[in-house]
């Protein structure tokens, strides 16, 4: 009896161990479906690219901000810790680019100045109806959770922006729907937003499609998770804490059950021994004790 539960207790412990180690290695489940391309930023250790989410902040801000809003997210977060990390200074300069309506003044009206670090981001319309309106019936949703939405994440969204082609042979599509392979039903109303060298980018990059999908879609989750790294690092501290935890039980497991001596011994034996104790301790015969 004592045998099988050592041998389940060792078990337990392996397991834990294992478990430990696979979940920090591979803590990403993963998905066939879509393009794959490899993110910095998945997985326990996992941190973005930096210049890769400034060329990410340049294409949404380049491109898609037209259409999509990310009402969340501040022009001071792209110079915080986590983020693109641009300079203090290159955020304040970013956000002195946009008008922003402020006020009222003392003579009671509202009036437009340019954009300060803790302003949002400014939004392309004032509200939900008027971005319909202006894209034929469809909403471009807000990004700022989006990449958390949508169930893929960042391999949809990267799948998306590279998903457009020909519709097959038969396909009905309206005016205005395209097709694109990653969409759920395979229709989408917005056209192709990227295509090579829409957006020449400042560090010098090629910009390819691909190249281009990639940059914003890191800025996309990092939109969504600007957090992620520091959660990342705990996540990793748990870890480390588990292990240290799991090797003091094992230790003092040893300890407890090196009392008991060795495993292998036969169960009868150990039984016998009982017996002795016992009898040398009462004095009487140990059958009457069964
Ligand atoms: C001309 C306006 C416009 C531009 C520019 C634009 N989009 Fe969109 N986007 C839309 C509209 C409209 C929809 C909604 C489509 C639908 O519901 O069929 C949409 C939907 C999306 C979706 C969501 C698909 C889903 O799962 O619902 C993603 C992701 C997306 N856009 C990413 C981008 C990115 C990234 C850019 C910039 C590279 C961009 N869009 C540029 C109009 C635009």
């Amino acid at each position: 009896m004592r045998g099988i539960m050592l041998v389940l207790l060792n078990r337990l412990i392996i397991t834990i161990f294992i478990s430990i180690f696979s979940i920090s290695s591979f803590a990403e489940e993963m998905n066939t479906n879509y393009l794959k391309t490899k993110w910095s930023f998945k997985g326990v250790f996992g941190t973005f690219d930096r210049a890769s989410l400034q060329r990410g902040y340049q294409v949404y801000q380049e491109v898609c901000a037209g259409c999509h809003s990310v009402q969340h997210l501040s022009y001071r977060n792209l110079s915080e810790k986590g983020g693109p990390e641009f300079s203090v200074e290159e955020a304040k300069a970013i956000a002195a680019q946009f008008e922003v309506e402020d006020g009222p003044n003392s003579d009671g009206e509202m009036f437009m100045r340019p954009g300060r670090l803790s302003d949002k981001f400014v939004k392309p319309y004032p509200n939900v109806e008027a971005s319909t309106a202006a894209n034929g019936g469809a909403y471009p949703p807000d990004m700022s959770v989006l990449a958390k939405a949508r169930a893929g994440g960042a391999d949809y969204i990267y799948s998306l922006l590279l998903g457009y082609e020909e519709a097959p042979e038969g396909f009905e599509l309206d005016e205005g729907v395209y097709y694109n392979k990653y969409m759920p039903g395979n229709k989408i109303k917005m056209s192709a937003p990227l295509m090579d060298g829409i957006v020449e980018y400042a560090d010098g990059t090629e910009a390819t499609t691909a190249q281009m999908s990639k940059d914003v879609t890191a800025f996309l989750v990092w939109a969504a998770e600007p957090h992620l790294e520091a959660q990342h690092r705990m996540g990793f501290k748990a870890i480390i804490y588990l292990f240290v935890l799991l090797t003091l039980v094992y230790m003092s497991k040893q300890k407890v059950w090196s009392r008991f001596g060795s495993k292998e011994e036969p169960e009868e034996e150990t039984f016998d021994r009982a017996e002795r104790v016992v009898t040398k301790y009462e004095g009487e015969d140990p059958k009457t004790f069964k």
